[in-house]
């Protein structure tokens, strides 16, 4: 079974707390899920491995570490997801970011796919799918078992807000793949969003509301 890692850095349980606030603005909410997937991004890639590099400092040459040529792909799953890219693309700026397009069906909340455009090389990749919201879980679980079909090497989660359903039905769907979330809330309401949550991710970032 994959490992669920909630971050619980005082930095992302502050910058959490603004961007839960209704009356925080779209610019400030896009920074704030900016910020909040770099200290994810963070987390989720301890793992990378390291190769030794000789460099010369000004006093000496020395043996040391960099990251040993990983191929990474983001796959932000539109529209919230688009809002983490800029995020990890500073921590890790030669990954490449396919798109996944998803949206609720908002009498069924079953997710309907309407896009998919993945690196053609993504079979030689460790692929991070990115959603601030894990409500139901179904555009996750979608999204990853759409990514699953093109073989790459590993798959993460990286989220925001999940809430209890949508963790256990991603972990139940896909138990291979380690998830990273902010915050785990307290459940659903009966229009399957996350209480107390933060509202409609995508409407608030690009003010569609
Ligand atoms: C939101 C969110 C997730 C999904 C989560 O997208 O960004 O993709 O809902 O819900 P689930 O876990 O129940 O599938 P939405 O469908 O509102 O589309 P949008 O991002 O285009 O607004
Ligand atoms: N999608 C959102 O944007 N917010 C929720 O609470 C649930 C699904």
């Amino acid at each position: 079974m994959g490992n669920v890692t909630v971050v619980s850095h005082p930095l992302i349980q502050h910058k959490l707390s603004i961007l839960r606030d209704k009356s925080t603005s779209s610019k400030d909410f896009r920074e704030l899920v900016k910020e909040i997937a770099m200290l994810l991004c963070y987390e989720a890639t301890r793992d990378l491995p390291l190769k030794d590099v000789e460099v010369e400092t000004p006093m000496c040459k020395a043996t040391f570490k960099k990251i040993s040529g990983k191929k990474l792909a983001f796959v932000p799953i539109l529209r919230a997801g688009i809002g983490m890219v800029d995020g990890m693309l500073a921590l890790l700026p030669s990954a490449r970011v396919g798109h996944i397009g998803m949206y609720r069906d908002p009498a069924t909340h079953k997710p309907v796919e309407y896009y998919c455009k993945l690196p053609a090389d993504v079979n030689e990749r460790d692929v991070i799918v990115l959603d601030p919201m894990l409500a139901t879980g179904g555009s996750a679980i979608d999204a990853i078992s759409q990514i699953k079909k093109r073989n790459p090497h590993s798959i993460k989660f990286i989220g925001i807000i999940g809430a209890p359903e949508g963790l256990e039905a991603l972990q139940s769907a896909h138990p291979d793949i380690d998830i990273y979330l902010a915050a785990l809330d307290e459940k659903l309401n009966e229009n399957a969003y996350i209480i107390p949550g933060l509202g409609d991710a995508g409407d608030r970032i690009f003010g569609t509301k």
